[in-house]
């Protein structure tokens, strides 16, 4: 197990202190043991952004409406913002810092590169994580059922249809019917 560090640093070199509140706890994020303190009722957003950088998982709206905060706990997408910290211990997190191999980009990352399936690319991690779970869930077959199935996660930019696209090539590769 790899604990954190107590001082971190931020991309302005602004120090943060990755132990902050009374309940001692252990996150297995993207394979690796996170050990901190946290105070209760942090969500696993802010744990994951502010306490142990993981700033590739976006704060949008924080009110479970806008799906940037996407994340896997055990392999199912999940809100970060409306889950407290302390619930995940034991729980197996991926972040989007955790779909690349090495050098190697996740099927779906490349694909929305190729297929234009972002803009500014705020909402696009939660995008990723959204369409990685969902090509794993396999209910979806035609792009307006990938559209109903990613609904959850907005896109302000409207970089729907390249989405879309995007993840139609990936079920492609893996002969998943469209
Ligand atoms: Fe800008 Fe989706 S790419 S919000």
């Amino acid at each position: 197990m790899s604990s954190s560090t107590n001082n971190n640093t931020t991309l302005n070199d602004q120090p943060t202190d990755v132990n902050v509140g009374c309940c001692a706890i252990t996150l297995n994020i993207n394979g690796q043991d996170h050990a901190f303190t946290v105070e209760p009722r942090l969500t696993l957003l802010d744990a994951l952004r502010e306490q142990l950088l993981f700033t590739g998982t976006k704060k949008g709206c924080d009110h479970g409406q806008c799906g940037a905060c996407t994340v896997h706990i055990n392999g199912e997408r999940t809100l970060s913002c409306l889950t407290l910290a302390v619930m995940q211990q034991g729980q197996r997190i991926t972040t989007i810092e955790g779909l690349a191999e090495g050098n190697a980009l996740h099927p779906l990352q490349q694909a929305f590169i190729e297929h234009d399936g972002f803009q500014c690319g705020f909402c696009t991690p939660g995008q990723i994580m959204s369409a990685v779970a969902l090509l794993r869930e396999g209910h979806a077959r035609t792009k307006d059922e990938i559209r109903e199935l990613m609904s959850g996660n907005i896109c302000r930019c409207g970089a729907y249809n390249g989405i879309v696209e995007a993840i139609i090539a990936v079920m492609e590769v893996s002969d998943a019917a469209v």
